[in-house]
């Protein structure tokens, strides 16, 4: 595994289509990012879209991972959108490629997250987990904790309900973020 990350990569068409390409691919094969399996393109659009426009306005920032000239993973570094809460950002829609998932890319994409975090001088970083599938498991080995719980909070069919469960990594930065 040796990847190569890339933090606000330009927004091609070409981009935007592998992003889209890669979300559906992650959906279903049973990843928790924002929808159910099974997806196509076109149910994945709308969010994308929205997710793009946020990159655009420059609240958000995209890390993208490479091996070689393909796009394995992605995550989005999102602002919160509120004067009090400039000090830490929230991690979305963390995502590698079904093909090279259990090879460390995860792990070293949310790495680079931390270093940037870092980098940056924030306090901390934040991700909602869907609860069910051990993914806790992989956010603690990473350094962060849960901090809260939020019961049965989504519904991913009839009688599928799943908790959202809050998890943060401390960076302990104390200067203005960028
Ligand atoms: C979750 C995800 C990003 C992890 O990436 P990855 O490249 O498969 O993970 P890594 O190979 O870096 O694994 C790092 C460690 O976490 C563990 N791990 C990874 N995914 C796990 C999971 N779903 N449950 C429990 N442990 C997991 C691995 O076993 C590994 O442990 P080790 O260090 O003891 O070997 C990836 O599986 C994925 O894209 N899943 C689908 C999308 C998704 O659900 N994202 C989460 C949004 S909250």
């Amino acid at each position: 595994m040796n990847l190569r990350f890339v933090l606000d990569p330009q927004l091609t068409c070409e981009l935007r289509e592998q992003i889209v390409a890669l979300w559906v691919d992650v959906t279903n094969a049973g990843g928790a990012v924002g929808f159910v399996a099974p997806v196509a393109a076109a149910d994945v659009h709308p969010l994308a879209e929205e997710t793009f426009a946020g990159l655009a306005a420059g609240s958000d920032r995209l890390l993208v991972g490479y091996e070689g000239d393909r796009l394995v993973g992605i995550l989005i570094i999102s602002d919160n959108r509120f004067h009090l809460k400039t000090h830490w950002r929230v991690l979305k829609r963390v995502m590698v490629h079904p093909d090279t998932q259990g090879r460390g890319c995860g792990a070293a994409l949310m790495r680079e997250a931390e270093r940037i975090g870092r980098a940056w001088g924030l306090d901390g970083l934040h991700v909602t987990v869907r609860g069910g599938l051990g993914l806790e498991t992989f956010y603690a080995r990473l350094g962060y904790r849960e901090v809260g719980r939020l019961p049965r909070a989504l519904r991913l069919a009839p009688g599928d309900d799943r908790d959202e469960v809050l998890m943060w990594l401390d960076l302990g930065g104390h200067t203005a973020a960028a």
